[in-house]
C-alpha cells in the first residue's frame, strides 16, 4: 500500500495516518514529525527548518526531497508506505515521481481530507501533541485519559509552536497557494480519492480504509 494523505493543515491526517500505518504494517513517513525530531535534536537540519516552521512558511524543496530520498530508500518502506505532510508543492509531487521511478513503485492513492476552515482552527488551536512519540490529542476533541500526559508514553504533552493562531492562518494560506494545486495534479492521474475530515475519528479511519482497499 503506497499512499499519500493529502489535506490542510490540522485536517487529521497524522491521526489517522499513525493509527493505519500500525494497522497496515507500513511506515508513516510525516515531514512535520522528522523535521521537528530534527529541531529537537539541534541538527544543522533542524536549525535551518526551524526558521521556516515557526512562521508557518514551507521548508525548501530540496531539503524535504532529500529527507523522503533517504526515507524512502530504507528496507522498511520496501512494502509500503504511508506520506503524510508531503508532497506539498508540484515540484515535490514531481520529484517523488521520480524517486518513485527509480524504485520501480507506483503510488496507489492519493486521499484528499475535506475540513472547513473554522474547524482546522478550531483543531489546531486546542491540540496538544507529545514532543516523544509525536501522539496528537485535543483538550475538547480527542482528550488523553490523563489530562497533560500522554496516554501512549506518559510524557508532558506540549502546545506546538505554529499552532498559534496567526501563524495557523498563515499556513492555510500557504496551503492553498503550495499544496492545494495537487489536488488537480492527482486528480488528472486518476489516483485522488476524498474523504470527508469532518465528523468521528472512527468514521473517518473506515473512510480511509474503503478508500484504500479500492486501489489494493
Ligand atoms: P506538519 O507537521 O506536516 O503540519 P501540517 O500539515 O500543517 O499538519 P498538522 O500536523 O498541523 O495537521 P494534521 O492534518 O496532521 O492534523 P492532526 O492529526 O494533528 O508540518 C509542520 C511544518 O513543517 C510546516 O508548516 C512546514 O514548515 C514543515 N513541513 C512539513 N512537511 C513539509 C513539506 N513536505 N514541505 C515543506 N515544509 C514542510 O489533527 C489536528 C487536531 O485535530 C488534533 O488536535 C487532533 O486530535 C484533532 N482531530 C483529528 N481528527 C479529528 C476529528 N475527526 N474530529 C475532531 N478533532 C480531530
Amino acid at each position: 500500500m503506497r499512499l499519500i494523505f493529502l489535506g490542510p493543515p490540522g485536517a487529521g491526517k497524522g491521526t489517522q495516518a499513525r493509527e493505519l500505518a500500525r494497522e497496515w504494517g507500513v511506515p508513516q513517513v510525516a515531514t512535520g514529525d522528522m523535521l521537528r525530531e530534527a529541531v529537537a535534536a539541534g541538527t544543522a537540519l533542524g536549525r535551518e527548518a526551524r526558521t521556516y516552521m515557526d512562521r508557518g512558511a514551507l521548508v525548501p524543496d530540496d531539503v524535504i526531497v532529500g529527507l523522503i530520498r533517504e526515507r524512502l530508500s530504507q528496507p522498511d518502506a520496501k512494502r509500503g508506505f504511508i506520506l503524510d505532510g508531503f508532497p506539498r508543492t508540484i515540484p515535490q509531487a514531481q520529484a517523488l515521481d521520480r524517486l518513485l521511478a527509480d524504485l520501480e513503485q507506483r503510488l496507489d492513492r492519493v486521499i484528499y481530507f475535506q475540513v472547513s476552515d473554522e474547524e482546522l482552527l478550531r483543531r489546531l488551536t486546542g491540540r496538544r501533541s507529545c514532543p516523544r512519540c509525536q501522539s496528537t490529542y485535543h483538550l475538547i476533541f480527542n482528550p488523553p485519559q490523563r489530562p497533560g500526559v500522554c496516554d501512549r508514553c506518559g510524557t508532558a504533552l506540549v502546545e506546538r509552536e505554529d499552532d498559534r493562531e496567526e501563524t495557523v492562518r498563515h499556513r492555510l494560506r500557504v496551503y492553498r497557494d503550495q499544496t492545494a494545486p495537487l489536488l488537480d495534479y492527482y486528480r488528472g492521474r486518476g489516483l485522488l480519492a476524498t474523504v470527508p475530515g469532518e465528523g468521528a475519528i472512527e468514521a473517518i479511519r473506515a473512510a480511509i480504509r474503503r478508500a484504500a482497499e479500492v486501489a489494493a
